[in-house]
């Protein structure tokens, strides 16, 4: 979604910024733009498209010293020059970037328009920053403290950056449930919604907590609460590598990030299972040992592919750990009035950690007394900090707008879990726990394995199927997730229309669909429904269908049913979607490069949702 980027120092303001603004350009956007400080004016100049299209605009200009810079995904009114970001405030003496929604823009539009204000855009934003210039003329007060008393009548979410014509030496940002992050440098500072846009200058930040305002001079940082607070500011050092967020060798970052996904997996297990297999450690649970060993149920609560992970979640917890598990799209659980008790766990997966949905699902779980936890990949994340309590994947950025590695990382922090649950009170003593733990501890050299060995031949898979209008995904028990996950990659990045089903509930109504034009792929690698897994594929050719099917080294029989076999390797069933997911990524990625469509940034998606 949107992205904040600005600078403030004597270093090349304009190239800082638009090479950040290069950089955020994974988030999803639609339009970008700058504001700077020439000769005692503000000028802003702006474009709808890629920021290419910005960049040359901007190519004489000549900016100094200070430098915001904007990528909108619109919310408020078309994606077009007028809409995009910076605004101006209707006297041209401020300007802003801003990141969310504000809630009550209508109600605060009608006052400033009934005191002559007049709008330029359809924006909230625009909306923000007259109301700041208005509280600026009325109140007499400098920016600070107009921003101050400007936000404290503002409902919604935002990150802002500010700048007033009539002082070039600084930048004022406020946040509020939408991260804002400084980075500190030497006489040079740097605003950014996340730290992509300023890695090679600094990986000292401070994370801007909410309601809080800062003061950002190249030379000094001031933190405010918006009651006039003062905060001292916190330096984090960040713990992220310049390469971990560029393409390397790779032709995008969607297949660097699938290939990254056995490193990653290794990653997420660091230093959380013990050296005999049997425990497994995770800081956030054993400090709530005592409220785990009684606990009730367990709700997941996630959107999009985080909410796929939460589904493998169920399987996982409920067959390892037999806790009874449920698991709810963030946005429906935030509006149903759901019944929470003081016994439950409520677990928050999010990639970004920013996700608009699930921040506010965690908030209402957190008022209603249940014990929160969050699964996030982004350190420092919203969604984590509001959790306070819960456990990072440590996959690395991701990103491509496809989340590859954070599914796989996500299910592994919930085998974890599950593992963790059982062996708190041995909850389920048929599963063999260490044998179990043993394998996951292998299972990055079969998910490399598997990558290498399936490539070249999805590759020829997908040349046949590049152009089918219709693609059914099916699978049975713990695939079932896997299979809603497959199609909806294959939807987001090549735009062909896609379904996930369980592979039984077919014949009540998608069987209709089957005739030769529609492929159909089937994961059958569970031993445990196999045999029913068969009768499904039969159905499918019985209606002469095309069947992918994604089975086990060595398999026999859906060999002879299915028109294409993928081939994984083996594993145990509990683990199965950390490789069974492979082919189906690898699917949608050359099926959508086939078509030449963008796999990092796919129309109208954003890598985070801060919108609900
Ligand atoms: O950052 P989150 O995990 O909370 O994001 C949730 C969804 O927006 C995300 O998984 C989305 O569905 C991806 N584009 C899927 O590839």
């Amino acid at each position: 979604m949107c992205g904040i980027v600005g600078y403030i120092g004597p270093g090349d303001a304009k190239s800082i910024v638009i090479s950040g603004l290069k950089r955020l350009e994974y988030r999803g956007y639609d339009s970008s733009g700058i504001a700077f400080i020439d000769d005692d004016s503000i000028i802003i100049k702006k474009k709808s498209g890629k920021v290419s299209s910005l960049d040359s605009v901007v190519k004489k200009d000549k900016i100094e010293g200070l430098c915001i810079g904007h990528t909108r995904w619109a919310t408020h009114g078309l994606p077009n020059d007028l809409n995009a970001h910076p605004h101006f405030s209707m006297n041209k003496n401020l300007a802003v970037i801003h990141n969310g929604v504000i809630e009550n823009y209508l109600t605060i539009k009608e006052g400033l328009v009934n005191r002559g204000y007049k709008f330029v855009s359809e924006t909230d934003t625009e909306v923000l920053i007259n109301l700041i210039q208005d509280v600026q003329t009325n109140e007499k007060t400098g920016l600070f403290k107009s921003i101050q008393l400007a936000l404290s009548q503002v409902v919604g979410a935002y990150s802002i950056a500010v700048i007033d014509k009539k002082n070039s030496e600084k930048i004022v940002v406020a946040k509020k449930g939408s991260p804002l992050i400084i980075g500190v440098g030497n006489n040079e500072n740097f605003i950014a919604s996340d730290p992509a846009p300023f890695l090679n200058y600094t990986k000292n930040v401070i994370y801007l907590k909410d309601n809080e305002i800062a003061e950002v001079s190249a030379s000094e940082i001031k933190i405010k609460n918006i009651k006039n607070k003062s905060k001292r500011p916190y330096i984090e050092k960040l713990n992220i590598e310049l390469e971990a967020i560029e393409k390397g060798n790779y032709e995008t970052f969607m297949l660097k990030e699938i290939y990254e996904q056995p490193k990653a997996i290794v990653e997420t297990l660091r230093g959380r299972i013990s050296s005999d297999f049997k425990r497994t450690r995770l800081r956030g649970l054993n400090e709530n040992i005592d409220f785990l060993k009684n606990v009730k149920k367990i709700i997941i609560i996630a959107c999009g592919t985080s909410w796929h992970a939460g589904l493998v979640g169920e399987y996982l917890i409920e067959g390892i750990a037999r806790i009874p598990v449920e698991v709810e799209y963030a946005s429906e659980f935030l509006y149903r009035d759901p019944l929470i008790s003081t016994n439950d766990m409520v677990i928050a997966i999010s990639q970004s950690g920013e996700t608009a949905d699930t921040l506010s699902a965690l908030k209402l779980a957190k008022q209603r007394g249940a014990f929160v936890y969050g699964i996030c990949n982004v350190v420092g994340s919203s969604i984590a900090r509001s959790a306070g309590v819960g456990t990072y994947t440590h996959a690395g950025p991701e990103i491509g707008v496809a989340s590859t590695k954070s599914f796989t990382s996500q299910v592994t922090v919930l085998i974890l879990i599950a593992l963790y649950l059982n062996t708190l009170k041995e909850r389920n003593s048929s599963i063999k726990i260490t044998e179990l733990t043993k394998e996951l501890v292998q299972i990055s050299d079969k998910m490399s394995r598997t990558i290498d060995d399936i490539n070249d031949k999805i590759i020829k898979i997908s040349e046949l199927y590049k152009d089918a209008k219709n693609f059914l995904y099916l699978g049975r028990g713990i695939s079932f997730p896997v299979a809603l996950e497959g199609a909806l990659k294959l939807k987001e990045i090549s735009y062909i229309h896609a379904e996930g089903y369980p592979a039984a509930e077919m014949k009540h109504g998608p069987i209709a669909l089957i005739d030769k034009n529609m492929p159909t792929v089937i994961i059958a690698t569970n031993k445990s429904n196999y045999e029913k897994v068969l009768i499904n594929a039969e159905e499918i050719k019985a209606r002469s269908g095309k069947l992918i099917a994604i089975v086990n080294k060595n398999d026999k029989q859906m060999s002879k049913i299915a028109d294409h076999v993928i081939e994984i390797a083996e594993t145990n069933n509990f683990l199965s979607p950390l490789i069974t997911t492979l082919p189906l990524q690898l699917l949608s990625y050359h099926i959508a490069k086939m078509r030449g469509c963008n796999v990092d940034q796919p129309r109208n998606l954003a890598k985070s949702v801060t919108v609900e």
